[in-house]
């Protein structure tokens, strides 16, 4: 048994940030960081939480495939932005919102390669044939986690989620190629030191920046663009289909110049990505779904579409998949 998206939904939050506003409050201009990041606004969450914003998506999602909570067998909500620090998971907070009364819930943490792994999760499920349907859904409020008076870090991020239906498929749809991949040598190159058992704020001194996303941006770089490069070439080979044959590459949204690099690269014209950095900035987890969302209510994906997800960050992680819809 293999499993395929049924369908996709999203929530971004109403408050749209540009370039130009950030620019009142820290030393920065639109020029920068479009030339920098292809970045030109992003959208705060005010009082939503991760797991509100990781419910309407899901609602949205649920909707558009005519399939009811009830029908879910599992709820993935991959975070690095959870309502709770483990306890309770998003996710169950999610599954008791949309009534999902005979589903399992948890969270994953792969940063922002979070849902390619929790997509893989999804199938597994399905393939072993322990789950039909579920429910798999990206949710950041990173703007929580973002030192909004370090320039070089607040100007890239974004809050929103996003989520898609898995369902279980019996004929040439379904998963065609998949890579789950690690480099924790690289874990401290996008940290967030304190808050976790490590270093827990409770009764420390805890210098203010540890508090917040620190990035190596230049290591970052070089990491990116070499793992999409090999996502590009072992995909592809491991599914026995050309890059011609992919409808969309829908990228981990985290910087316009990474994905030109690798894509230049591989040799891969631009037209084959799907891009919404520029309006929802890099969402972490969510980027991917929220990417799909766009493309699904557009009415830009059809049965028998194959994509690419390319996902990447933290850990250092990364990951990527073939998928026939
Ligand atoms: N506005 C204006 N100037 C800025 C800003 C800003 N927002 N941020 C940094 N600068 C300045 C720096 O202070 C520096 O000035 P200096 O030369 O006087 O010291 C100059 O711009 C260049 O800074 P660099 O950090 O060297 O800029 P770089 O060209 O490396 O671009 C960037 C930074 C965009 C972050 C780059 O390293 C990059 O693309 N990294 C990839 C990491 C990434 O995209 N992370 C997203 C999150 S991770 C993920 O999702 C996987």
């Amino acid at each position: 048994m293999n499993a395929t998206i049924r369908s996709a939904g999203a929530y971004l939050p109403p408050k749209r940030v540009s370039n130009q506003d950030l620019a009142q409050i820290i030393d920065t201009s639109d020029e920068w960081i479009r030339s920098h990041t292809g970045i030109g606004s992003r959208h705060l969450a005010e009082s939503e939480t991760t797991s509100e914003m990781a419910t309407e998506a899901a609602r949205e999602a649920l909707s558009r495939c005519g399939i009811s909570a009830e029908e879910l067998d599992m709820i993935i909500v991959a975070t690095s932005t959870p309502d709770y620090i483990g306890f309770p998971a998003t996710a169950s907070i999610v599954q008791n919102n949309i009534g999902a009364l005979r589903s399992g819930a948890f969270d994953l943490a792969a940063a922002c390669t979070g849902f390619v792994y929790a997509m893989e999760c999804g199938r597994g499920l399905i393939s072993s044939g322990v789950a039909r349907n579920v429910l798999v859904i990206g949710a950041e409020k990173l703007s929580s986690l973002v030192n909004w008076k370090d320039r070089s870090t607040c100007v890239l991020f974004g809050d929103g989620a996003g989520a898609v239906v898995l369902s279980a498929c019996d004929d040439d749809r379904g998963f065609l190629a998949s890579r789950m991949r690690s480099d924790g040598s690289g874990a401290d190159a996008l940290i967030v030191r304190a808050g976790g058992i490590k270093n827990p704020i409770r009764g420390q001194n805890i210098p203010e920046e540890d508090l917040y996303i620190a990035m190596d941006g230049r290591r970052v770089y070089n990491f990116a663009v070499q793992v999409n490069t090999e996502l590009f070439e072992v995909l592809p080979a491991e599914a026995g289909i050309s890059i011609d044959e992919i409808k969309y590459i829908v990228p981990h949204q985290a910087n316009v110049r990474i994905i030109k690099a690798a894509a230049k690269r591989a040799g891969i014209p631009m037209e084959k990505f799907y891009l919404n950095i520029e309006e929802y900035a890099n969402t972490s987890a969510a980027s991917i779904p929220i990417a799909l969302n766009d493309l699904w209510k557009d009415g830009r994906l059809n049965p028998g579409d194959v994509i690419m997800t390319l996902g990447f960050g933290s850990g250092l992680t990364y990951g990527g998949q073939l998928i026939r819809l």
